[in-house]
C-alpha cells in the first residue's frame, strides 16, 4: 500500500478531482493548505529583498491506495494539476505500513 500526499494548486482541484474519477480513485482527504516550494512564495517579477518565505494557499490531497493504483493516481493528479507553470505542485508518495476500516475491522488492502 502506498499513501499519495499531493500539494496543488487550488484551482486545479475540480480537474484533479475528475481525474482522480475516472481513473477510480474516489476515496480521498482534501485540505486547505498553506506552503511553499523553491521560489520560498514569490513570483519570478517579485524583485524585494527576500528576508523570509511567503505561504500560499494550496490544496493538499491524501490518497491511500493499493499498490496497483499508485501509478494511476500519479497520473490523474499530473493530467489535473499540471500547467507547465511554476508552483504547478508536487507529489509525495510513501509505503502505507496499516489501514484499518474502523466499522469493519478488516486491515490491509481489504480496508483501502
Ligand atoms: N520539499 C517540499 N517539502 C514540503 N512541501 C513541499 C516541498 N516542495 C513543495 N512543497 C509543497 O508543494 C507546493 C507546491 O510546490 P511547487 O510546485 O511550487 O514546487 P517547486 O519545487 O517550487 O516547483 P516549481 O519550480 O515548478 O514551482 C508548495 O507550496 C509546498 O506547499
Ligand atoms: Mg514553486
Amino acid at each position: 500500500m502506498k499513501l499519495i500526499v499531493a500539494v496543488i494548486q487550488p484551482e486545479k482541484l475540480p480537474d484533479v478531482k475528475q481525474a482522480l474519477f475516472e481513473a477510480n480513485v474516489t476515496k480521498m482527504t482534501v485540505s486547505n493548505v498553506i506552503g511553499c516550494g523553491q521560489q520560498m512564495g514569490y513570483t519570478e517579477s517579485y524583485r524585494g529583498a527576500i528576508t523570509e518565505v511567503n505561504l500560499r494557499k494550496k490544496v493538499r490531497i491524501e490518497i491511500a491506495v493499493n499498490d496497483n493504483f499508485m501509478q494511476p493516481a500519479i497520473d490523474a493528479i499530473i493530467k489535473g494539476a499540471r500547467s507547465g507553470n511554476i508552483g504547478d505542485g508536487k507529489i509525495f508518495v510513501t509505503e502505507l505500513y496499516e489501514c484499518i476500516k474502523v466499522r469493519t475491522g478488516e486491515s490491509g488492502s481489504m480496508a483501502i
